[in-house]
């Protein structure tokens, strides 16, 4: 449907709403040291307007709520599974389904089914438990995304793309065989939210066929990938994001989901393949660690929230508000000369910790910094995704990505314009203050992902 207007305003209407605490600068002082400057490890009471993640903070509609009254708590064959199976067909177009409790369940299981030690796993830039779970299985994460990522400067509007000379010259080195599978991301977290293309994704098909390599999508954030596909690619304009969101999948041999972000529900993932040898091997592990096949760690209700709120994340009009409204975030902080990274992604906005602190090196930790002073200043609540998100590579070396990032990520249908004004006055205010903030040092440090418990002090 055309909108009436060219504003992003949202397509619903409020009939519930959550109090939130605001809090004095004493308190939140207090609080800061208390979670060793690392914002995970803050209580949610504390703090203001949360942007940590869009991960399971999503609003749900009326519809999800009255769905989470149908659920069959059935063990074994619950009729909400059969819904999410019909759904995640007809939307999305693969064949089989394994539910998993979030994304990562699933990423446990088809890395473990799909790769052998020794092999190596290409993909468009990595994700912190994608890549671990990659690596746990036996295999190596090879980065193939087209250089623009890496820099959050360029406008390139497809800053998600393979490069396929880098692709290329892996399959020349280590040979298809040590290649399972390419692993693609709609929507790549950790550049920005940016899109693949179409035209990228057809030409990666292309690529491995020849090879008779596999595609496993990552289809976390796929609506809104399918939404920048409609707004900046050629030939896509009068296409649907329903319908893109299908053309993408079929160009893909199986997916990892995290419905807790795109699928607008607070938990809940699968694992799907088009491969009936993968399913049954995945339906074999999922009861290992998940639950049975049926249900894979969720409630029947779990599954009918996902199930209907699937197709609304596939709505013209919701995507449109949704990512409008991180579009009016990132282009206020545009206007205020707070430097980030550009395009405007999908599900939030990066302020380039680089650049905004340049006194400091990144082991002064700039992004874990930043997004302590932001909450300082606000009680606002971001996340760092720069050095201490990368961790440390199998030899125990630190990773040093090139982006040092602080991650303002917007839940869907939660904040209001109101609260978009007041996250970009509050980086402003610390934008002023820039000069006079010093960095942190890591004080603990837990072995995996340690971004979600590290502790830090100040230096
Ligand atoms: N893939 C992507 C692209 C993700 O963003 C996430 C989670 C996962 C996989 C794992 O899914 O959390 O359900 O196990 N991202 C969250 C975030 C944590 O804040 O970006 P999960």
């Amino acid at each position: 449907m055309k909108p009436i207007t060219n504003s992003w305003a949202e397509p619903y209407k409020m009939k519930m709403v959550e109090l939130i605490k605001m809090t004095t600068p004493a308190q939140r002082k207090k609080a800061l040291k208390e979670a060793g400057y690392n914002t995970f490890l803050l209580k949610s009471e504390d703090v203001y307007i949360d942007l940590l993640t869009d991960s399971g903070t999503s609003a749900m509609s009326d519809r999800q709520w009255a769905g989470m009254m149908l659920g069959d708590e059935a063990y074994a064959g619950s009729k909400n599974y059969y819904h999410l199976e019909d759904v995640v067909k007809e939307i999305y177009g693969y064949k089989y389904l394994i539910p998993t409790h979030q994304g990562r369940g699933a990423e446990n299981i088809l890395s473990k089914i799909l790769i052998k030690k020794g092999d190596i796993v290409p993909g468009n830039m990595y994700f912190t438990t994608t890549r671990l779970h990659q690596e746990l299985a036996g295999g190596r994460f090879e980065d193939v995304v087209i250089d623009e990522a890496h820099d959050p400067e360029n406008e390139f509007p497809f800053k998600g793309n393979v490069d396929l000379i880098k692709l290329d010259k892996l399959v020349k080195k280590y040979g298809a065989s040590k290649i399972p599978y390419v692993s693609i991301a709609t929507s790549v977290n950790m550049a920005g939210g940016q899109p693949i293309s179409m035209q990228n994704l057809k030409d990666l098909r292309a690529f491995t066929k020849k090879y008779n390599i596999r595609i496993i999508h990552d289809m976390t954030r796929v609506a809104e990938n399918a939404y920048f596909i409609q707004q900046k690619e050629k030939g896509f304009s009068n296409k649907s994001v329903r319908e893109i969101v299908k053309e993408i999948c079929s160009y893909t041999d199986g997916a990892t989901m995290s419905a807790k972000k795109d699928a607008l529900v607070n938990i809940g993932g699968f694992m799907t393949t088009n491969e009936w040898e993968v399913f049954e091997e995945a339906r074999n592990m999922v009861v290992v660690y998940e639950g049975l096949h049926t249900y894979g760690g969720l409630a029947g209700r779990d599954m009918e929230a996902m199930a209907i709120g699937i197709s609304e994340s596939v709505d013209d009009d919701h995507i449109r508000a949704r990512v409008g409204q991180v579009i009016y975030l990132g282009e206020k902080m545009i206007n205020y000369g707070i430097p980030i990274v550009k395009p405007i992604g999908g599900h939030g906005i990066f302020v380039d910790a680089k650049k905004f602190l340049p006194h400091l090196s990144q082991d002064d930790f700039p992004a874990q910094t930043l997004a302590a002073e932001i909450y300082l200043d606000s009680g606002v609540r971001t996340m760092e995704r720069g050095i201490v998100s990368a961790g440390r590579k199998p030899n125990g070396d630190n990773y040093y990505p090139k982006l040092e990032l602080v991650r303002f990520t917007i839940p869907r249908r939660v904040y209001t314009q109101a609260h978009m004004d007041v996250i970009a006055e509050s980086t402003l205010r610390v934008y002023g203050r820039r000069e006079k903030i010093k960095g942190l040092k890591m004080v603990y440090e837990p072995k995996y992902l340690r971004f979600f418990q590290a502790r830090f002090a100040k230096i």
